[in-house]
């Protein structure tokens, strides 16, 4: 669907943008986060409405639409590149429920309604001032009460010794010809050159020296929209707080899970500056300054209906249900989260662990269980929240059942979906995610474990090492040991067959428990 002439207002359309999946979009981490914080959130399961501005190609779209078909997801993208090709995966994945407009944010529909869930990553930073202001009057009026809203941006004071390769990028890309990609290919050759010959800059800055190695690595389409587009700025915190709480919106906690407990963020050291404020909005401007953050994904709610009491949450907002991540998580548990290395350990660690270990339970039924008789309900909740923040907790939609400890059925994947995108993406190169609806989100599988899930669905383990390769033949793409292509036909066999039975011991039996793979 199109709507009037859509303006990109200096943002690039002459290249296409790159496919991604990012959990941190997902309607029930959005909520998670709010109830953490205190904050009631819409229902995250059923019956909410998606609004997803500057969707891209939709991979997170399209997959959020197959893993909550009780909600309604729109997106909009100016670029109708973009949009032509989530409408053919809305078609190929039998989406009933997701709907993709070519517009800019000033011409969305009149019609287009309320929607308890907005998100834009990637755009906020690389717009113009007026196109922000789109999107803020898009928060303001389209956002209903009580409703959450993601943005993600580049933030300060993280990309404050790095503004100036953008800079660098994009003022010699002007001097060259042809498209975006060329452009940036042309900038980046530049880049290095003046890096390797010990510009001044590189020298007084060598972090950005050793960044420079970095951007050789992504993919040339990234990079042309990440630096070329005319507009690109860098936020503080405190002025995107401001700019959204002058569209009437409140600044609720962020992504991930673990950058809402100030704690895992910052160092020892650093703490005592926390304990004398309460005031969210100066901390989030001191972990900023001592973590150097460079990325924030925020979440901001209109009217938010506050809880008086972590507890409240077992009253209003049960629905999510808790489990361990992954099997063979042991205490004490030390995870470094960017900044400090933080450890979870201790008896209420212990008896949540062999909890959550089984069936997924509400956060009701973990207060409830007999196991943790005579621990105040907040102690728990806290440590559950704090295990979800340190990576050994996880969260689902609907019940899950602990992973089968071996699959030795045939694979069936139920959500067309998931097919579709099986065929599409398997051995393109980059990580595919499949929709999985007791999760509500996306999973991320390896290029090659999707082509494994594949050949096993299409022809079962009969032959399967020699499907998988001769995939890999035919479609050009290497395999690699220690960073090199493998080129001997014996040792490549080999890996491919040590690749397929990590697939099937490890990979397999955890998608069966999240539904996105069911036995034959
Ligand atoms: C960096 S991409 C991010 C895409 C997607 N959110 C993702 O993370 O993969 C930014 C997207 O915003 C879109 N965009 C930029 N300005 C826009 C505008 N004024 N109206 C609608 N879409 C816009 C671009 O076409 C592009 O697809």
């Amino acid at each position: 669907m199109t709507t009037k002439a859509a303006s990109a207002a200096g943002y690039i359309t002459d290249v296409a943008y790159i496919p991604g999946f990012y959990p941190h979009m997902a309607p029930a981490a959005l909520s998670y986060v709010a109830a953490l914080n205190r904050v009631v959130p819409p229902a995250a399961v059923s019956g909410f409405r998606y609004l997803e501005l500057g969707c891209g190609l939709g991979r997170s779209f399209t997959t959020l639409a197959a893993a909550n078909p009780g909600g309604e997801f729109i997106g909009v993208d100016v670029n109708p590149e973009h949009v032509a090709s989530i409408d053919r995966d809305i078609a190929a994945g039998k989406l009933a429920n997701a709907r993709a407009i070519t517009s800019d944010f000033a011409g969305l529909p009149a019609d287009i309604g309320r929607f308890e869930f907005i998100a834009l990553h990637g755009v906020f930073s690389w717009v113009s001032d007026d196109v922000r202001r789109d999107i803020l009057a898009i928060a303001r009026q389209r956002l209903a009460p009580g409703g959450l809203l993601l943005v993600s941006y580049n933030s300060m004071p993280g990309w404050a010794h790095l503004q100036p390769i953008r800079g660098i990028l994009r003022q010699y890309a002007q001097l060259r010809q042809g498209d975006s990609v060329q452009k940036i290919r042309d900038a980046l050759a530049y880049l290095v050159f003046i890096r390797d010959r010990h510009a001044r800059y590189f020298d007084d800055n060598p972090k950005a020296a050793a960044y420079v190695d970095g951007l050789l690595k992504q993919d040339i389409r990234y990079l042309a929209h990440e630096y070329l587009n005319e507009h690109w700025t860098s936020f503080y915190f405190s002025e995107v707080a401001g700019m959204f709480g002058g569209a009437g919106l409140s600044f609720v906690g962020s992504l991930p899970v673990f950058t809402n407990f100030w704690d895992l963020c910052v160092r020892p050291e650093f703490q005592e500056l926390f304990r004398t404020t309460s005031d969210r909005l100066v901390t989030e401007a001191h972990k900023d300054f001592c973590a150097n953050t460079a990325f924030r994904w925020d979440i901001y709610a209109k009217e938010p209906r506050l809880m008086a009491s972590p507890v409240d949450r077992l009253e209003l907002v049960d629905d999510l249900h808790f489990h361990v991540a992954r099997p063979g998580i042991t205490l004490p548990h030390a995870v470094n989260l960017g900044v400090v290395t933080s450890t979870i350990q201790g008896p209420l660690y212990e008896r949540l662990l062999a909890l959550l270990g089984g069936p997924s339970r509400r956060l009701s039924e973990v207060v409830a269980a007999p196991e943790l008789q005579g621990t105040p309900a907040a102690d728990v909740i806290r440590a559950v929240d704090a295990g979800v923040a340190m990576g050994i907790f996880e969260l689902a939609n609907s019940p899950l059942e602990p992973a089968p400890s071996a699959f030795a059925g045939g694979v069936s994947l139920p959500s067309a979906f998931n097919r579709a995108i099986l065929v599409s993406d398997a051995l393109g190169g980059r990580p595919v995610a499949l929709a999985s609806e007791k999760t509500g989100s996306g999973h991320t599988l390896g290029d090659l474990d999707a082509a494994v899930l594949h050949e096993l669905f299409e022809g079962g383990r009969g032959g399967l090492v020699e499907r998988v390769e001769s995939r890999l033949v035919a479609t050009g793409r290497s395999i690699q040991q220690e960073g090199k292509p493998v080129v001997d036909a014996e040792a490549r066999r080999q890996l491919i067959t040590a690749a397929c039975d990590a697939f099937i011991t490890s990979s397999l039996p955890q998608l069966v428990r999240l539904g996105i793979v069911t036995a034959t």
